[in-house]
């Protein structure tokens, strides 16, 4: 990690200058849409990815957040994280990794989880569309 990176004003960032807020076309083939929310406090998380099929990596990235800083801080980076991985590595991003980023304090844990149950339902959107899922990815999402 780069101590950069780290710097607590990060989630302050992602809050006041969101990246990639938007929606893509929910029923483009090649458009997975996962819609979350969070059981302790009844926020709502939506997360879209665009796949490239040549590649199986995520080429665009949007989400809405109906939530608090800490969810839109988690899923602004999470969106940069993202963009142009594998789907096989976006489906293994733990929240942790996402709370450990933007020092989320352990009573926003559940924020991040929001992103990290988001990416893994559009994938697995994605996938029931385009029927071509990797078995490894099956039962874990
Ligand atoms: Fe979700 Fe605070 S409980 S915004
Ligand atoms: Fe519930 Fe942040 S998502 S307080």
């Amino acid at each position: 990690l780069v101590l950069q990176k780290i710097i607590p004003s990060k989630t302050t960032d992602h809050y006041n200058n969101p990246r990639n807020v938007g929606s893509l076309p929910k029923n483009d083939m090649d458009v997975g849409t996962g819609l979350v929310g969070a059981p302790a406090c009844g926020d709502v998380m939506k997360l879209q990815i665009r796949v490239d099929k040549n590649t199986n990596t995520i080429s665009e990235v949007k989400f809405k957040t109906f939530g608090c800083g800490s969810a839109i801080a988690s899923s602004s980076y999470l969106t940069e994280l993202v963009r142009g991985m594998s789907l096989e590595d976006a489906g293994r991003i733990r929240n942790t990794e996402i709370a450990k980023e933007l020092c989320l304090p352990p009573v926003k844990l559940h924020c991040s989880m929001l992103a990290e149950d988001a990416i893994k339902s559009a994938i697995k959107d994605y996938q029931t569309k385009s029927n071509r899922g990797p078995p490894t990815l099956g039962k874990n999402l």
